[in-house]
């Protein structure tokens, strides 16, 4: 699952995603009524919602605590929760006890009146370190009928994650709702555990990012990396460069005091945020307001829109003309007094708005060919002794770091300043490959890996939770892939390449990891989108950052997955509803199809999904494959059931049988729907689903017909769905491929193999 985002040479424009219904029920207890309402609405699917109410429901505690101890015994809590304070709360923890509250109202219903409330009794201490990569974050919490619940933190961190852990206990029964009785001890594995989401491609809007950050309190994830600055567009106010937001925001822009806003409202729930500003690269939605500070001729909107009617001077007119616009590649000119004055000002500014250590200068994916075209860089470098232009960026780089410390910063960058003479306290964020944990905690760097966790390569959590931040060869090209890659993009690409040689991290090494990040880029993710494609697939992956390396079983985390889904809607995630609103759009009034469709299906993997988009620009971000899920419950949920059956539980034949009759019928109904094209491009994959259903449903009735013409013709048939997703397995697969025309995967393969495999 490389990253290279170098890959996709088309700008890659905009797209969102998913929803389940009775998938999240195979276990659930957990808020039935919400459940069996999500039901209720698809008719078809209502019977397939009963028989998975008989499953028994695990805890759902992600990430898992380092250590927990349940009794098996539960705590009614119909009467609600009285929080008492070992001393007085500070006005943040009075914030964090109300948010429980509500929460908890939100996942047990109100309080019943006249009920006896359980005593929840919180005992903190101030924390000077509160809101930096030294915070104390440990909590003890125990539960239990004679004494109620107890929550001892080391600071207000260990208290907002002990009330996390606790919402994640409280579990609706028969008899009302309970908390489980436990012991926990807790702790998180790294200090740094972060998301990124650009709102550059697409800006999100206050209310969207509060959402993500109220969801990653409940995942204990503390770091919100702000990508706020990129081709598209320049997302805040600038008083000292207000043509940054004015021309560069393109109406899209936070004020001052909506990020005053954003950010206090992270530091209640623990979570520092750490701005982006991306340079010398990345840099057109600066340059259009700024382009004095160019290295290349900066094209208007109108001359990229119809680049070949515009005659500015020859040789621009021409450039422009070869390609597509990239909107990636303009740069400053580095070389110019003036540039780094600009961004020294530009941080000092940003700084003062972010008061976070940290300040991201970003320093990604310079393209050489923005100075070695401009003859006064390349005059300037041979002046100064600049072999290439890598080596100018360096320089570059350095200065920037300068400035910041200045300014008090710390600065962070993408694993490209490690090329670069900085000093051992830049934190090396690495996204090319693995191999850059290795060099740059050699150089002494400490490093955020944000490598494997890339959530819009659209891989289900299974892939970014066997990813382990110590890891130096889990991600990158294998050599073959390395190969076939620099035939086509020339030496950059040994970059992204595995080092085979990478040696496990020394225990100085690992010291130097604080952790990692969880990057999503929007090129084609849409506000209405983002809470889907963020989660639950950061839950896992907040669980990888929290808990002990030993915590791998991916089935487990995948029978977590949707309860912990279920709490974080049930507390305001929009994952559903902003899907549900989309199937309605799409096909209003009959909304059957698209859902089943949808929910065991996902998108293809690895930027084929981008490459779709380049073609049909932001038309995908409404289609079919904007809305399934990386994750698809329902599809797991079949492919855990199917497995069981052949490993001898029979009696999941019958619920097995509804879902693939429910699959093969849904194509009569996806054919009335489809009116438009992007529906239609849809259509091939409905019939191949109508098609490999009605192959599970031959296998299940152990036919007669199973001989060898039968098992031919079904193992050619898989074979066709296999192809599909190994065309889209890796960057180079993905980008090689053919891919299907509406992006989507089917996902109920695994079990269709094994209901076939053991058919004779
Ligand atoms: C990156 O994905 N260009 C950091």
């Amino acid at each position: 699952m490389p990253p290279t985002r170098f890959f996709f040479e088309e700008p890659a424009p905009g797209f969102p995603e998913r929803k389940d219904f009775c998938l999240m029920l195979p276990i659930v207890h957990r808020s039935r009524r919400f459940l069996h309402a999500a039901c209720s609405s698809v008719a078809l699917l209502a019977a397939l919602c009963a028989p998975a109410l008989a499953d028994t429901s695990p805890v759902a505690l992600m990430p898992r605590p380092q250590s927990v101890t349940l009794s098996g015994q539960d705590v009614a809590v119909a009467g609600g929760v009285r929080i008492e304070w070992a001393g007085r709360p500070t006005p943040m923890l009075q914030r964090a006890a109300a948010r429980f509250s509500g929460r908890l109202a939100m996942l047990a219903g109100a309080p019943a009146a006249g009920g006896a409330p359980l005593v929840l009794h919180i005992s903190t201490r101030p924390d000077p370190a509160y809101l930096s990569v030294h915070e104390r974050e440990h909590y003890t919490l125990n539960v239990t009928s004679q004494n109620g619940i107890r929550l001892d933190a080391d600071g207000p961190a260990g208290v907002v994650h002990g009330l996390a852990t606790l919402l994640q206990l409280v579990v609706q029964t028969p008899q009302g709702p309970v908390i489980h009785e436990a012991a926990i001890n807790d702790a998180p594995r790294f200090p740094w555990r972060g998301v990124m989401i650009d709102v550059s491609r697409h800006f999100m809007s206050v209310d969207t990012m509060k959402r993500q950050l109220d969801a990653m309190e409940l995942t204990k994830l503390n770091v919100l990396h702000w990508h706020l600055s990129d081709g598209t567009g320049f997302r805040v106010e600038s008083l000292r460069f207000p043509r940054l937001h004015q021309v560069g925001g393109h109406n899209q822009y936070y004020t001052q005091a909506q990020v005053r806003d954003i950010v206090a409202y992270a530091a209640d729930r623990g979570i520092r945020i750490v701005p982006e500003f991306d340079v010398p690269g990345h840099t057109l939605s600066i340059l259009e307001a700024y382009p004095e500070l160019a290295a290349q001729h900066v094209p208007s909107a109108e001359e990229r829109e119809s680049p070949c009617s515009i005659t500015i001077n020859t040789v621009k007119t021409k450039a422009i003309c070869n390609k597509v616009y990239n909107l990636n590649n303009a740069a400053f000119d580095p070389t110019k007094p003036q540039t780094l004055k600009f961004a020294t000002e530009l941080y000092a500014e940003m700084g003062r708005l972010f008061p976070d250590h940290y300040f991201h200068s970003g320093g990604d994916e310079v393209s050489p060919k923005q100075w070695n075209d401009n003859p006064a860089i390349v005059a300037y470098m041979k002046q100064h002794g600049y072999a290439d232009a890598p080596a100018l960026q360096a320089a570059f780089t350095a200065q920037v770091e300068h400035a910041l410390a200045r300014q008090g910063k710390i600065m962070m960058g993408w694993d490209e300043v490690s090329e670069a003479p900085i000093p051992r306290d830049v934190v090396v964020e690495t996204w090319r490959g693995s191999k850059w944990i290795a060099s740059a905690t050699q150089a002494g760097h400490p490093v955020v890996v944000s490598s494997g966790y890339y959530l819009d390569l659209l891989n289900p959590s299974s892939e970014h939770y066997k990813v382990d931040p110590y890891d130096p060869k889990a991600v990158g090209l294998s050599p073959e892939e390395a190969t076939r890659a620099r035939a086509k993009q020339g030496p950059m690409i040994d970059a992204f390449a595995l080092d085979p040689n990478a040696q496990p991290l020394t225990a100085a090494q690992q010291k130097l990891v604080l952790g990692g990040e969880a990057p999503l880029w929007s090129e084609i993710v849409s506000d209405e989108m983002v809470d889907a494609r963020l989660w639950p697939r950061s839950a896992a992956i907040a669980e990888r950052f929290w808990s002990d390396a030993s915590v791998r079983d991916v089935a487990d985390m995948e029978k977590r997955l949707p309860l912990i889904q279920h709490e974080l809607e049930a507390t305001g995630l929009q994952a559903s509803a902003h899907e549900n609103a989309m199937i309605a759009r799409l096909t209003p009034g009959n909304v059957g199809p698209l859902k089943v469709l949808t929910s065991v299906t996902s998108p293809v993997r690895n930027y084929a999904m981008n490459r779709l988009a380049s073609h049909s620009g932001d038309a995908m971000l409404n289609a079919p494959g904007a809305i399934a899920a990386p994750d698809s419950f329902e599809a797991n949920r079949f492919n855990d059931m199917a497995a069981r059956y052949v490993a001898g539980e029979k009696d999941l034949a019958a619920p097995l049988t509804q879902m693939l009759k429910l699959y093969l019928a849904n194509d009569a109904g996806y054919a009335t729907v489809a009116t438009t094209p992007l529906l239609q491009d849809a259509r091939p994959v409905s019939q191949q689903l109508a098609a490999v259903a009605r192959v599970g449903l031959e296998a299940i009735r152990k036919h007669r017909s199973h001989g060898r013409h039968w098992h031919r013709r079904v193992n050619r048939l898989l074979a066709a769905q296999d192809a599909t997703f190994a065309g889209c397995a890796n960057a180079v697969a993905s980008y090689t491929h053919d891919q299907p025309p509406s992006g989507l995967l089917i996902d109920i393969l695994p079990g269709l193999h094994a209901l076939v495999d053991h058919a004779h």
